[in-house]
Order: structure tokens, then C-alpha cells, then sequence
């Protein structure tokens, strides 16, 4: 409403202008009351819904914030985003298609039955079933070998030592039993060659990672910019498996709605069920967005809106 539509001039604005409208992406959007909490996970269901942070780090490592931008929270399905650019760098860009695919189910992102709906394939690695099979791919001798090669990687991507959120991990431990049965369904598919219930511990403990907008923000950049994080300089990820995440991200990253948000957006982007959403400006910069309200679909309410104003005011959509 309102928004003057700028169309791609290939790269941002200078660093004030940019500051300011992501202040105003704050602030257009603060009295938004829409959506509910998350409270299929226990803990989640304390989480204070007014809190409401954006981030955008640019590919120059210019940061930009408003409100609870330095609030931390878990990250939950934004990890499986990072995780699947870890697996693809050690497995490359064919294996990893063929074995957990890239195709959107148009289901949630719990659905056993899309996994039925398509022969056992787990179709995508930013669904539960996707992402727990790209886990059990994840190199290591043993599950904690993996686990501390994914916190590793994501803190890469961050920055940051990402440290693991305890109440988080054993809230949804206790009560992870969709997940479970879904790495079940997928074992007896052939589809999981580890021990499914260790996986899903593995999965688990990565989506318990806590992370701030800020950091969101920061691991959009190191996607944008390469697989360089452009604060620390380290390279994480080849340029390739950047654009292999970004694909995916794209066509699945906000379940049965990636299609209205590559409408109204028009980048990739990877949502959260504990309210983080992050989004990707290929080449110019990464948004983070966390606001813990959802729509129907498990993606931040407001996150969605701050985005879209930014994508609009800045002219980052792709297309
Ligand atoms: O496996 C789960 O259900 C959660 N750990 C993650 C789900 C999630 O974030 C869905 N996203 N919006």
C-alpha cells in the first residue's frame, strides 16, 4: 500500500538510504497483530509475540538493523538451508538431486503424505522429510561427529560460535514423534541408510541452534556474496552450491506458499517455525527477519511484510 515499486538497478542504494527504509520496514509493520505463535513444540509456545527485529547485511559487510535484531531464538527449518549447502559441498550438485530431490510438495512441512504421494522420495531437502534424510548424509563417523560438523558449518556461515538451545532441544526431543515416524517411513523406503532416531536427534539439535536476525542476516550474506561471509572473509561454500541453495530456496523455501512469496518477493528465502525468516539478494545482500507470529503455512507474519517492503523499496526482486 502505497510502496513506491523501484525496479533492480544492480546494486543498493548508498548505505544511509538503506539504513532508513530498514527502519521504516520495522516500523510500517510493528502494530501488525496477525498470525499465532508456534505451540506444537512446547517451548515455542512462550515465546514473547510482540518481539520484532530486521536485519540486512550487505555483501560489503554494511549492517543495518531495527528493533530485536540482536534477540536470539532458534532457528529451526532455516538450518536445513545451511545443512543441505554442507552436504551438497561434499557430495555435489547430481548426488544430492538424486537422492533428496528439489521439487515442491505443495504439503506442509510435516507431511507423511507427500512421502507416500511420491513412492518414498522425501522430494526436497526444506521439507521435515527432506531435510532429515539430508542430515543422515551430513559426513561423520557418528552422530556427534556430524552434529559438531553442522554446528561448525553454521557457526561458519554466522560468524559466531552458534550455541545450542537446551530447553529448545529437549522440549521438542520429547515430543518430536511426527519427525520420528517420518524418518521410519523414510528408512523403510531406503532412503535413510543411519539410524533414523539418531538422525532425527542430529536434526533436532541443529533446528535448536540459536541464532539472532542479525545472524540470519549474515549467514543471507555469505549465500549472496559466493559463500564468502563477507564480516569474517572466510569462504564456507563454493559459488556453486550457493546457487544449488538458492535454487531450492527458492522453488521450497516457504513450504506451500513459496510460490505467492517468489510472486510478491521474487527471491529465495527459508522460513522458521520460532519466527526467523531469512531471505537472499543474490549478489547484494541477506535480510533477516524475526517476528514469532505465523501464517497457516509456519512463516513469520511479519517477517514476510518487512521483506516484501524491502524487496519492493530497494528493487531486489530477481525477475
Ligand atoms: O522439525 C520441526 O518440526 C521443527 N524443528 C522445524 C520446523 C520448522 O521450522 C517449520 N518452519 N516453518
Amino acid at each position: 500500500e502505497g510502496v513506491e515499486q523501484s525496479v533492480s538497478t544492480g546494486s543498493l542504494p548508498g548505505w544511509e538510504q538503506v539504513d532508513s527504509l530498514v527502519v521504516a520496514s520495522h516500523t510500517r509493520n510493528r502494530a501488525c497483530q496477525d498470525g499465532a505463535v508456534a505451540d506444537y513444540i512446547p517451548v515455542l509456545a512462550q515465546a514473547d509475540p510482540e518481539l520484532f527485529g530486521v536485519c540486512v547485511v550487505e555483501v560489503d559487510g554494511g549492517v543495518h538493523l531495527a528493533g530485536d535484531a540482536d534477540v536470539e531464538f532458534s532457528i529451526q527449518s532455516i538450518s536445513k538451508a545451511f545443512v543441505y549447502a554442507l552436504v551438497c559441498e561434499e557430495f555435489g550438485h547430481a548426488a544430492v538431486a538424486d537422492l533428496v530431490g528439489v521439487n515442491n510438495t505443495g504439503l506442509a512441512f510435516n507431511s507423511v503424505i507427500a512421502i507416500e504421494l511420491n513412492d518414498g522420495h522425501p522430494m526436497n531437502p526444506m521439507v521435515n522429510a527432506g531435510a532429515l534424510a539430508t542430515t543422515a548424509l551430513m559426513p561423520g563417523a557418528t552422530p556427534d561427529e556430524q552434529w559438531n560438523a553442522i554446528r561448525k558449518g553454521l557457526s561458519a556461515f554466522a560468524g559466531r560460535e552458534l550455541e545450542l538451545d537446551q530447553e529448545v532441544y529437549r522440549s521438542e526431543a520429547a515430543t518430536n514423534t511426527r519427525n520420528r515416524a517420518i524418518a521410519r517411513l523414510l528408512e523403510s523406503y531406503g532412503r535413510i541408510n543411519r539410524d533414523p532416531l539418531e538422525a532425527v536427534d542430529v536434526y533436532t539439535k541443529q533446528c535448536s541452534l540459536r541464532v539472532s536476525a542479525r545472524d540470519l542476516a549474515i549467514m543471507g550474506a555469505t549465500l549472496a556474496d559466493g559463500g564468502v561471509n563477507p564480516v569474517t572473509g572466510q569462504s564456507v561454500v563454493s559459488a556453486e552450491v550457493c546457487r544449488d541453495t538458492l535454487a531450492i530456496l527458492a522453488a521450497n523455501g516457504l513450504y506451500e506458499r513459496s510460490g505467492e512469496w517468489l510472486f510478491e518477493i521474487g527471491l529465495p528465502g527459508k522460513s522458521g517455525v520460532s519466527g526467523g525468516l531469512l531471505t537472499v539478494s543474490p549478489g547484494k545482500a541477506g535480510i533477516g527477519a524475526f517476528s514469532p507470529r505465523l501464517d497457516p503455512a509456519g512463516n513469520s507474519v511479519r517477517g514476510q511484510q518487512a521483506t516484501a517492503y524491502l524487496s519492493r523499496v530497494l528493487g531486489l526482486n530477481i525477475f
